[in-house]
């Protein structure tokens, strides 16, 4: 297991259409540790395969006390409305308010290979929704407006620079607890 680099916004892997993962082999099951670990030393709520360079159907979701892996994960209802501030370890430093269905039903396979159905509402369902976007070249900047979206670009440009790193090193967290 290792926290690996995450991808930032400008890095071609995270507009790619990831691959459906065809078998959960031991590289796998290795790659969503090291995820979890990533996630972790990131604080954040969930990462995609392609936040870390791998443009494969994977991503992991830490919310509401459910940990979850998620392979070739798919929405299989949605009902509702909510919007609530976003933010991704992709794009530091920017947050909006993202509209998405408030309820939805996942089925994906989990780390154990086993298929899965689990229905979400609130923050877990948002977090899901947005790494399976990932999973398709999505970001959360793509569901805003035009007008939004191009401010917030713009923001984002300021505060790093073009020919800055598209990596971003995740420092291991240190006598964290909790
Ligand atoms: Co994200």
């Amino acid at each position: 297991m290792s926290v690996l680099p995450i991808h930032l916004l400008g890095s071609p892997v995270l507009r790619e259409a990831s691959a459906p993962v065809v078998e959960v082999t031991d590289a796998v099951r290795q790659l969503v540790d090291s995820m979890y670990e990533t996630m972790d030393a990131a604080e954040g709520v969930g990462l995609a395969a392609n936040q870390i360079g791998q443009a494969i159907r994977i991503a992991v979701v830490d919310a509401e006390g459910a940990r979850i892996a998620m392979i070739n994960p798919v929405i299989a209802e949605a009902s509702g409305k909510a919007g609530e501030e976003e933010g991704c370890l992709s794009i530091p430093d920017v947050y909006a308010e993202v509209t998405r269905p408030e309820r939805i039903v996942l089925e994906a396979t989990g780390r154990d290979g086993k298929p899965y159905r689990l229905e979400a509402d609130g923050l877990l369902a948002r977090a899901i929704q947005h790494e399976i976007d990932h999973l398709d070249g999505i970001l959360f900047l793509d569901r805003l407006s035009p007008l939004k979206r191009r401010l917030l670009v713009r923001k984002y440009r300021r505060e790093h620079k073009e020919g800055e790193s598209l990596l971003r090193e995740v420092a291991r967290p240190s006598g964290r607890t909790g």
